[in-house]
């Protein structure tokens, strides 16, 4: 008989403690999805946002490289770019105007009074590892030198066998939050075991025998190889569902790509956005049915979710028991976790 693996503490789904060490320990040290890349295609281009809850954006500079940043002025912490997204020549920090240009070099400090013990244009921005795969920016707080397609590892070859992002139109992007820890979310990502009671329509829609879970050690990623009966489910399409630790899913299929970003926003609340893309001929009605379909699936599993968070906070509940056959998927990410707030 195979031994079952105990869940995480409940504890740790609700402890603002824990929550900052994963910012630090997890998100600030892993890439995190950004932006596209037809975003910040040309200089002067920038797209703004968090990971792990820093501030910080991606330009394209004036010589075609794109550059990531922590968006605070090296000053007093001003904020140098305002705004998710747009165009920009020069970096003005809006609380006393100094500059900075795309490449981040300090140019100028209006007003200021140079001091003989501090040379301000030795302060450039703080960078961040920016890198593109697949036409999506991924940025990196705390570049410990992994490149983007190592971190990735074996999903590269794998989404070769489907359409890439240059060769289809941008769609969408869907935006929810939810009462949950991230990790009560991911925790469900990776298994499908709750195909059949969370997900009723989906599952009748599947071929079982054909639908394989593997879990990949070297990109620490958990694929779902998803095969649907025909006729139904037309619009979903045969593919590949990734959960890629910590908070990444890419869905690749012949009709179209979508990914998903998780991000914790606090110990008890989480946000998902999903941005789908679909070759230029799908029609309107193919690509609603799409997200239609995700936005169903995706809406089963914040509630279920949302449950058993409730239930994680209330505090008589502390530990479970995980099936190494039906959620190898769950304990790898769980080991995971553990793995990184005990380094
Ligand atoms: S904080 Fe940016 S110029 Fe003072
Ligand atoms: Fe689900």
């Amino acid at each position: 008989m195979t031994e079952t693996v105990e869940t995480l503490p409940a504890a740790w789904y609700t402890d603002p403690h824990v929550y900052a060490r994963e910012q630090q320990l997890i998100f600030a040290r892993n890439w995190s999805v950004f932006a596209r890349a037809d975003q910040v295609a040309n200089p002067g281009c920038f797209v703004a946002g968090r990971v792990a809850g820093w501030p910080v954006f991606v330009v394209r500079d004036c010589n075609g490289v794109l550059r990531g940043f922590h968006n605070f002025c090296r000053h007093r912490a001003g904020p140098v770019i305002s705004g998710s997204f747009g165009h920009c020549d020069l970096l003005r920090c809006p609380y006393h105007g100094w500059t900075y240009g795309l490449d981040g070099a300090l140019q100028k400090t209006p007003g200021f009074v140079r001091d003989a013990a501090v040379n301000p244009y030795a302060m450039s921005l703080l960078p961040v590892a920016v890198q593109i795969w697949n036409s999506i920016v991924f940025v990196c707080l705390e570049d410990r030198g992994t490149d983007l397609e190592q971190w990735l590892g074996e999903i590269v070859p794998l989404a070769q066998a489907y359409p890439q992002v240059d060769d289809m139109v941008f769609h969408s992007e869907v935006v929810s939050e939810g009462e949950v820890n991230w990790k009560s979310y991911s925790d469900n990502s990776a298994e499908g075991y709750h195909l059949g009671s969370v997900h009723p329509a989906l599952t009748r829609a599947l071929l079982p025998e054909r639908t394989k879970i593997s879990t990949y050690e070297n990109g620490r990623f958990i694929a779902f190889n998803v095969v649907y009966k025909e006729t139904e489910y037309r619009a979903m399409s045969n593919g590949l569902w990734v959960y890629k630790f910590p908070g990444l899913l890419l869905h690749f299929s012949d009709y179209g790509f979508n990914l998903e970003r998780v991000t914790p926003l606090g110990a008890e609340r989480t946000r998902m956005q999903r941005w789908f893309w679909f070759p230029a001929t799908a029609t309107g009605a193919e690509c609603d049915d799409v997200v239609a379909a995700s936005n169903q699936v995706m809406g089963e599993d914040l509630a279920i979710c949302t449950r058993v968070q409730e239930n994680l906070a209330a505090g008589t509940y502390q530990t479970g028991q995980m099936s190494p056959s039906r959620e190898g998927g769950t304990i790898f990410f769980q080991h995971c976790v553990r793995e990184a707030l005990e380094s």
